[in-house]
C-alpha cells in the first residue's frame, strides 16, 4: 500500500537502517513494461500459461500482460461500482478471486464498507481478446481496507484476506461467500495513531501450516508468521500467537519460493528484500534512491519453463512517495532474475 515518504521517515528511521544490506548481490533486473502515468499497480498473479494478471488501486480493470512478449496489456475483467482492485489468488485452474473496493491512492484514503471479493473465471480465455467471466462472491461490509489475499492450501477454496485498516485477517469461503475473522493478533494491527491511514497487516501467503505476513507500519514495519489450521472446521484460523520473523521495515506484498523464502516488495523503501524462514534477510534489488523499484507493491514468480526463476515485481510509480529529485512515473512491471541468488 502506498503512503508518503515523509510518513515513513516520521515513524522511525531505525527499520531503514536495519534493512540496509551488509553484503549485496545484484541480480539482473529490467523493466519489461510501463503503464501510463498515474497508474498505481497494486498486485500480481501468474496464470498457468505464463501471463501476468495485474491489479491497480487506480483502476477497476484487471490487466493481463504476457511477460515473455510484453508489447502491451489487455483488460480481462472490469469490476463494477469500485475504483480499485487489490489482492488476487488462483483457487481453481485459471479461476481467480480478486479483492475490489474504493481506495484512493493520493492522498492515501480508504472507504470502509466498500470492499467485496469477486471471482474472475479465465479458464476458457486464451485468445488475445480474452474477457473473463466475473461474479461477486461476497460483499464484506465490515472490511476497512481489504488488501493481500492467499489460499490456506494451494488450490483450496478457503481464502485468507488481510484487512490493513481493521488489523485482522479474514477467512473467506470462496464457494459460499461466508466469512469470519481468522487472525486477530497484536502483530496484525496497524500503528496506534498519528498516521492518516494506519496500515497494518498487508501481504499474506501460506507455506505448509504457517501463514507469513507483512505489516507495513506497526513498529516501522516487519515480516511475521502465525501458525494456522489447514483442515477441519477451523481451517485458516490461527492455532497460536503470531511471532516476528524479521525487522525488514515497510513490507508490502511478497512471493514465496518453493522453500518458503520470501521476496518482499518494500514499497517506499524502493527495494525487494529476500527473507529466509530463519529470519535472515538482505536487500537483493533496488535502493532507496533508485527509481527501478520505485513504489514496488507486490511480486509473483513466472510459471513457464523459461521464466520459473524470474520474479515479476509491480510498482505504483512512486505516486505517493517518489524517489527524491525524480519525477513520478507510471507503474511498471519489472523482471528480476533470481537464478544466481
Ligand atoms: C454500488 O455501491 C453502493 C454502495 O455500496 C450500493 O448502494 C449500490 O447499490 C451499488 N451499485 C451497484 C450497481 O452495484
Ligand atoms: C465507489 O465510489 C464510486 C465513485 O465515487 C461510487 O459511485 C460507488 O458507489 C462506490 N462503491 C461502493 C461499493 O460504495
Ligand atoms: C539518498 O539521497 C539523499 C539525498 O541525495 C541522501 O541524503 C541519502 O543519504 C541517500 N540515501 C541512501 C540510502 O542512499
Ligand atoms: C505524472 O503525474 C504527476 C501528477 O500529475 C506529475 O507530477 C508528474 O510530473 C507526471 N510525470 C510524468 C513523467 O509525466
Amino acid at each position: 500500500m502506498k503512503f508518503f515518504r515523509s510518513l515513513l521517515m516520521s515513524i522511525s528511521a531505525a527499520p531503514l537502517i536495519h534493512a540496509l544490506p551488509s553484503t549485496r548481490t545484484t541480480p539482473p533486473i529490467h523493466t519489461i513494461f510501463q503503464f501510463p502515468n498515474l497508474t498505481a499497480l497494486e498486485n500480481v498473479a501468474t496464470r498457468g500459461n505464463g501471463n501476468l494478471l495485474i491489479t491497480a488501486t487506480s483502476s477497476n480493470s484487471l490487466y493481463q500482460l504476457n511477460p515473455l512478449s510484453p508489447t502491451g496489456y489487455i483488460t480481462v475483467a472490469t469490476i463494477p461500482n469500485v475504483t480499485s482492485l487489490l489482492g488476487i489468488a488462483e483457487f481453481q485452474p485459471d479461476v481467480f478471486a480478486v479483492v475490489a473496493g474504493n481506495f484512493t491512492t493520493v492522498p492515501p484514503h480508504t472507504n470502509p464498507g466498500t470492499y467485496s471479493i469477486w471471482k474472475v473465471d479465465l479458464s476458457r480465455c486464451y485468445t488475445r481478446n480474452c474477457v473473463g467471466k466475473k461474479t461477486k462472491i461476497t460483499d464484506l461490509p465490515e472490511g476497512g481496507l481489504l488488501n493481500g489475499m492467499t489460499l490456506v492450501v494451494p488450490g483450496c477454496s478457503t481464502a485468507l484476506v488481510a484487512d490493513s485498516s481493521v488489523g485482522v485477517i479474514w477467512r473467506v469461503d470462496l464457494l459460499t461467500g461466508a466469512y469470519k475473522i481468522a487472525v486477530n493478533d497484536p502483530l496484525t494491527q496497524g500503528p496506534p495513531d498519528g498516521l492518516p491511514l494506519p496500515i497494518g497487516v498487508n501481504g499474506v501467503h501460506t507455506f505448509g501450516s504457517t501463514l507469513y505476513f507483512t505489516n507495513l507500519f506497526l513498529n516501522g514495519g516487519f515480516y511475521a508468521q502465525v501458525p494456522i489450521h489447514t483442515s477441519g472446521p477451523n481451517i485458516g484460523f490461527a492455532s497460536g500467537p503470531a511471532s516476528l520473523v524479521a525487522n525488514i521495515g515497510t513490507g508490502d506484498d511478497f512471493a514465496l519460493d518453493k522453500k518458503g523464502v520470501a521476496y518482499v516488495a518494500t514499497n517506499a523503501q524502493e527495494t525487494v528484500d529476500r527473507v529466509k524462514r530463519d529470519g535472515s534477510f538482505a536487500v537483493i534489488a533496488g535502493s532507496f534512491n533508485d527509481t527501478i523499484l520505485e513504489g514496488c507493491t507486490a511480486a509473483s514468480f513466472g510459471r513457464t519453463a523459461s521464466d520459473g526463476a524470474v520474479l515479476y515485481v509491480v510498482t505504483n510509480g512512486g505516486l505517493a512517495g517518489p524517489v527524491p529529485g525524480t519525477f513520478r512515473e507510471g507503474g511498471k512491471v519489472v523482471a528480476l532474475d533470481t537464478t544466481r541468488l
